[in-house]
């Protein structure tokens, strides 16, 4: 079967690759892989900055973002053929370090997970997959090729939560909300914040194209300086990992403020800052910082529901082009009005 593979650490390597059938290993549900959404993680893997395949195998089948439909599922799973079905990303680590064995993967703390199209296991980016019925996760008919959609807006309820439990240390009541960055990750957190009733803000740099009127069609102030902020941000979720924005951002939090890091940029840049005057700023007001990575098997839940509750017209604008396997690599060039790039795997 035809599968997007690359070779793991050496770049420019992404091809479609003829690869076996997926091992039953890998779990006992089938699956006829539907579309697989692009990161930039996939982009650093393509770029030999990071990734390694199944032990042994010289190549990484990539891909986790997952929509696939079932093809066979033993009836104890709770799956049927012609379901809908995403796949989680981590594998716990099998020492296990005690989050793991607690089930929070996303929380391991030895570093010995595996992730399925990212560290040693090979992903959801294929004709066909498995997966293991634990780690399957049940997609609405009614969300269709939204599905797709699953995996980042994990991301995202993992996000929010982690903000409402930082929160939760004294009285919280966020009103402002401000997202740095546009892309699927900015957008999904501003919709996340729209959903709970705060008066969103996101910030991006470009001006023209779908971004400005998405987050507008949300309710919320699209800004491309943050200089055009005029409120004081309770929470900010920041998508873009640029070490200055992070900075800027960081300063403007108020008492008990909370910002939650969610983007990673390929950097590296120096920054000239005057970090002891912001270290003192966050002890005074109590402010916080907090980074986030992955998802566990509840935020999927928590972002099927997202998802539900969203507008399918507006979900369906952020996927702005959709490639066929045949030509995958072409994905991972950015145009200019991308925001989620899809991959089609069939046929
Ligand atoms: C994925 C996460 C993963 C991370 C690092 C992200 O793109 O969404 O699930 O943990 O990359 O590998």
């Amino acid at each position: 079967m035809r599968a997007m593979t690359v070779t793991p650490g050496k770049s420019d390597s992404a091809t479609v690759g003829e690869v076996s059938e997926p091992p039953v290993a890998d779990g006992s549900i089938l699956v006829e892989g539907l579309l697989t959404g692009i990161c930039g993680t996939d982009i650093e893997l393509v770029s030999g900055a990071f990734g390694s395949g199944r032990p042994g195998s010289d190549h990484l089948v990539v891909g986790h973002e997952s929509l696939g439909r079932v093809l066979e599922a033993p009836a104890a799973s709770g799956f049927a053929p012609g379901d809908l079905v995403a796949g989680v990303v981590r594998r716990p680590d099998p020492v296990p370090c005690p989050a793991c064995a607690r089930g929070e993967w996303d929380f391991c703390r030895n570093g010995l997970y595996t992730e399925r199209g990212i560290k040693e296991m090979d992903g959801y980016g294929a004709e066909r997959w498995r997966v293991d019925p634990y780690f399957a996760v049940p997609v609405p008919a009614e969300l269709g090729e939204l599905g797709v959609l699953v995996e980042p807006a994990s991301i995202l309820t993992k996000a929010w939560e982690q903000v409402d439990q930082v929160g939760a240390r004294s009285w919280f009541g966020p009103q402002h909300v401000l997202v740095t960055g546009a892309g699927p990750i900015g957008l999904l957190a501003a919709l996340i914040a729209q959903q709970r009733g705060y008066d969103v803000h996101v910030l991006d740099r470009v001006t023209d194209g779908p971004k400005p009127e998405l987050v507008r069609a949300l309710g919320g102030t699209y800004l491309t300086d943050l200089g055009q902020l005029d409120v004081v941000p309770d929470v900010v979720i920041e998508a873009t990992g640029a070490g200055q924005l992070v900075f800027d951002c960081a300063s403007l939090l108020p008492p008990a403020g909370v910002m939650c890091l969610a983007g990673i940029h390929p950097g590296p840049a120096t920054v000239d800052v005057q970090l002891d005057a912001l270290v003192r700023q966050l002890v005074v007001r109590n402010a916080a910082l907090v980074g986030t990575v992955n998802a566990g098997k509840r935020h999927y839940a928590d972002a099927v529901d997202v998802l539900l509750a969203a507008d399918r017209a507006w979900l369906r604008r952020l996927i702005t082009r959709t490639v066929p396997l045949s030509q995958w690599p072409d994905a991972l060039v950015r145009e200019p009005d991308d925001i989620k790039v899809v991959v089609d795997l069939r046929g």
